[in-house]
């Protein structure tokens, strides 16, 4: 097992490690792996260092990324993955975390050439059954909580030093006129292959389900980027009505009754 650092010659690895291999020719997952590459191919732009995979005789299994908070001099993980259950314990997340650590040890352009105070990762239930989560994880590797959020742990990387989220203020959704009686759904370049594919297509169907006729309107956030931002809303949002809904689609009764609810909000 070896691990490499992202350039512009493994690109496509990245963005095809957590296709399942049943998926790659499937039109939606195609999208959903070239939105990831345009996501990519910015990030290596913006950061340099922004990602990782993990080769199995030269088979990508694993994948990691990262972004620096400059503002807090730590680096985020977003994402640890290593989809496919032959792959499982056989240290490939490990050594993506322990070269991401490697990392660590050097000063940092984006922090003014100091090393980074701490890793954080804020960690969601991603993963199969069967297959190990996140959170247990990035625990394993001596990671704590931060704050009062259960899901916001974080391994300082400074002796004594202690990380406190940031409370942001929640970003909320500005309703336009427009967007009344139509489904509005985000897409657009993003971290996760998965997005346009797994969760969008699925949150269509399923209010698709609940009502057959009401018009979709997909914005793009690489060309209606105006439209997206003045709604405040990310790749991956869906408004039914110009509402919000914030169920997570993988639970579909909550996602089709919010769904409901907006659309008998007149
Ligand atoms: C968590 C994950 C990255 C681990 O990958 P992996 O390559 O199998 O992990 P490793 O082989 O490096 O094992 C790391 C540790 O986890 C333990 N582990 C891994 N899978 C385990 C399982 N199913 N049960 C118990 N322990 C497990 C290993 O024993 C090892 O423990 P150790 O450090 O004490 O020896 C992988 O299971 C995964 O991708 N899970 C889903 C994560 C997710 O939701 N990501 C977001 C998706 S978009």
């Amino acid at each position: 097992m070896i691990v490499k650092d992202i350039t512009e010659e493994n690109i496509e690895d990245l963005c095809q490690v957590c296709v399942p291999p049943a998926k790659k020719e499937h039109p939606d997952w195609v999208r959903g792996a070239g939105e990831k590459k345009k996501w990519a191919v910015d990030m290596l732009q913006k950061w340099g260092s922004f990602a990782k995979v993990a080769y199995t005789d030269d088979i990508p299994v694993g994948m990691i990324q990262y972004k620096p908070i400059p503002e807090e001099r730590i680096v985020s993980i977003d994402c640890i993955y290593v989809p496919r259950d032959k792959y499982w314990r056989k240290g490939a997340a490990t050594q993506l975390f322990f070269s991401l650590m490697e990392d660590m040890k050097k000063p940092l352009s984006y922090f003014d050439n100091k090393r980074a105070l701490a890793l954080v990762t804020r960690t969601f239930p991603g993963e199969e059954p069967g297959q190990y989560s996140a959170y247990n994880f990035f625990r394993g590797k001596g990671f704590k909580q931060a704050g009062e959020d259960p899901d916001c742990l974080y391994l300082p990387l400074k002796t004594g030093f202690t990380y406190q989220p940031v409370t942001k203020k929640e970003v909320e959704y500005v309703p336009q006129e427009e967007d009344r009686g139509q489904v509005l759904l985000i897409c657009g370049p993003t971290g996760c292959p998965g997005t346009y594919p797994y969760f969008l297509k699925r949150m269509e169907k399923y209010i698709r389900e609940v009502d057959s006729k009401i018009p979709v309107r997909w914005l793009d956030s690489s060309k209606d980027l105006e439209k997206v931002k003045e709604r405040q809303i990310d790749t991956g949002g869906c408004i039914v009505n110009a509402k919000h809904i914030k169920s997570f689609v993988l639970d579909k009764e909550s996602f089709q009754k919010e769904v409901r609810v907006a659309l008998e909000a007149g």
